[in-house]
């Protein structure tokens, strides 16, 4: 790898998914819930929503997604040297969720390691704080690795419930990168003290003013993407041909279009709703299917969107629309990179989608029940109901240490020099 230049790119590099393997359908859900399926299948645009069982929690679904990023990319994961993990599901008060993630795949001891936090924007706080230091040449020519990964949890039977999801999202953040080179220090930002989402220390199930949040949401869509325009047209830049929006419902990404389009840009409802199908729907489908991922949903779309169309994206300007309750915002810009039409192929990105197990309505009602009863005083060889290439949240040991099963290489830290292997793993 050689040292950066100034002439060099940075930006996404590769992606990979990690989804549960099982999930609700929303008919399954409104028919228990007495609601209409049109409110949730129309009404909020959400088909399918992915459930975390007891072996699945943010470390194990991160280290998935990792794991795949590495062997579906052809990346050498002894050229990391940051790990950083966008999350709103901690798992501890003080070890972060990068340490365990670092430790399961063998990643070299010279990274910088660390959570990122602010509800569903942690995860674009890591990726900024990775583009930013390649671009400084700190990194001297190495990559990082940014993970987000979530579930997300409303109370059974609340407005919220259709909303939740689960899964995780990896990226490589590199020089000269084959997916999107993103334009840094190019970026609009809004923020607000707002109490729109919540989660309090001792909750595992969010609480929203569920209303409210979607203003707060379109409030932010305003000024980030306010700000980014103003410095944009200073710029002399060219027009996005794709957007992708922090998703929690798909219909979401919808409203945000049209507000940007109406409130913003003065466009009128024929022209907004003909943007939205052309620019934005194609980024939809895998959110679809999972529902809400927090702080990966907006990759998610990138994701789903460089699978349907980088055939005829490369060389366009495709913007992003990051919102993390509380609040914070930020929009910003890259472009689809040359030859990324066929790497997407290569990452086969809707692959975790395929396969997973329908639970019916009552086995998930059992999970959502059993929330927060993790097994105790377990080993490493104690049983999990997970396939066995898929790491695995085994328990709580008799020290309160939380243990994981991954299957090669070992869930022990590894030395540095050892780490190749985990390529083929
Ligand atoms: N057929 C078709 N459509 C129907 C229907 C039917 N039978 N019945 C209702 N609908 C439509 C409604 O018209 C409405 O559409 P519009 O929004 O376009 O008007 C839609 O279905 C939803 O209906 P309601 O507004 O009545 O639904 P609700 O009050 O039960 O709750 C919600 C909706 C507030 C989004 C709730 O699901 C919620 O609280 N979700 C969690 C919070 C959330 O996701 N907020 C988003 C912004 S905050 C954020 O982005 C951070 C994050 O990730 C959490």
């Amino acid at each position: 790898m050689t040292e950066r230049t100034s002439s060099s790119t940075v930006g996404i590099d590769a992606i990979a998914l990690a989804a549960p393997r099982t999930y609700l359908d929303l008919v399954d859900l409104a028919s228990a819930r007495g609601v209409p399926s049109d409110k949730y299948t129309k009404g909020l645009g959400a088909i399918r929503m992915a459930i975390a069982g007891r072996h699945e929690d943010p470390v194990s679904l991160g280290t998935d997604a990792a794991s795949r990023l590495f062997a579906r990319g052809g990346i050498d994961p002894s050229r990391i040297g940051y790990v950083a993990v966008g999350t709103e599901t901690g798992i501890d008060h003080s070890k972060p969720i990068a340490s365990y993630v670092h430790g399961l795949l063998g990643l070299p001891p010279s990274c910088r390691v660390f959570d990122t936090k602010h509800a569903c924007f942690g995860g674009t706080a890591a990726l900024m704080g990775a583009l930013e230091w390649i671009a400084s040449g700190a990194a001297r020519g190495r990559s990082a690795l940014v993970v987000c990964a979530d579930i997300a949890r409303y109370a059974l039977g609340s407005p919220g419930e259709p909303t939740q999801g689960a899964g995780a999202v990896a990226l490589l953040v590199s020089e000269r990168p084959r997916l999107l080179e993103l334009e840094i220090g190019h970026t609009g930002t809004f923020a607000r003290d707002v109490h729109d989402f919540w989660r309090p220390l001792s909750r595992r199930d969010a609480l929203v003013d569920g209303h409210f949040s979607v203003s707060c949401y379109l409030d932010a869509v305003a000024g980030a993407f306010g700000a980014w325009r103003d410095e944009d047209v200073r710029r002399g830049g060219d027009p996005l041909a794709r957007t992708a929006y922090h998703v929690p419902y798909v219909k979401m990404a919808k409203k945000a279009d049209r507000h940007r389009a109406i409130a913003c840009e003065g466009l009128d409802e024929a022209a907004a709703e003909a943007r939205f199908a052309r620019e934005v729907a194609p980024s939809l489908a895998f959110a679809a299917e999972v529902g809400n991922v927090y702080t990966g949903s907006l990759y998610m779309a990138l994701a789903a969107l460089l699978h349907a169309e980088a055939h005829v994206l490369e060389g366009a300007r495709v913007g992003l629309f990051s919102y993390g309750s509380g609040c914070v915002a930020e929009f910003f810009a890259g472009r689809v990179a040359a030859g990324a039409a066929g790497f997407a192929r290569e990452l086969a990105l809707d692959e975790p989608l395929r396969d997973r197990v329908r639970l019916d309505f009552d086995a998930y009602e059992a999970i959502r029940r059993a929330d927060g009863d993790e097994p105790a005083g377990v080993t490493a060889g104690s049983a999990v109901d997970l396939p066995s290439d898929r790491c695995a949240f085994v328990g709580i040991d008799a020290a309160e240490r939380r243990v994981y099963r991954r299957a090669s290489p070992a869930s022990a830290p590894r030395p540095e020099g050892s780490v190749a292997r985990i390529a083929a793993a």
